[in-house]
């Protein structure tokens, strides 16, 4: 019986790429939106969200230059284990996939 058991790990991806590509084929614009008002409310207190505002938090990058630091692909891995590396003055955030698609598809309309 021991070819039943995969891997517990192996779960996780699968379901986020489900997740990616039917928010992706279904609401593209309202995923932006939603991922939009999700870093309204939980990230805009310390970091610059839009295109030319400043970070409240002096040590908080702006939004718009986490995709030239990172591939979006090494945010999304970080988004889903909880961004907390590094990151000590950070409140822990938990978010679905479904969320942290729409947190991703809204920080690369940042730098068209
Ligand atoms: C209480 C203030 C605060 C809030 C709220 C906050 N951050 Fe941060 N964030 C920081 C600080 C400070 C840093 C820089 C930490 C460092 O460089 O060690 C940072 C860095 C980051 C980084 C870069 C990490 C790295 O390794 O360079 C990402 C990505 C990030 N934040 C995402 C988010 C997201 C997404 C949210 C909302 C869900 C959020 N942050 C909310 C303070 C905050």
């Amino acid at each position: 019986m021991k070819h039943w058991l995969r891997p517990p790990r192996l779960a996780a991806p699968a379901l986020f790429v489900f997740a990616v590509t039917s928010v992706g084929a279904m609401a593209q614009d309202s995923g932006v939106a939603h991922g939009k008002a999700l870093v309204e409310l939980n990230c805009a207190t310390c970091h610059a969200i839009g295109t030319t505002d400043q970070s409240t938090h002096s040590e908080a990058p702006p939004f718009r230059d986490l995709s030239k630091r990172y591939p979006l692909d090494a945010l999304e891995e970080a988004f889903a284990e909880g961004i907390v590396t590094g990151h000590p003055d950070m409140p822990e955030f938990t978010a679905s996939p479904e969320q942290i698609a729409d947190i991703l598809a809204y920080i690369g309309t940042l730098n068209p």
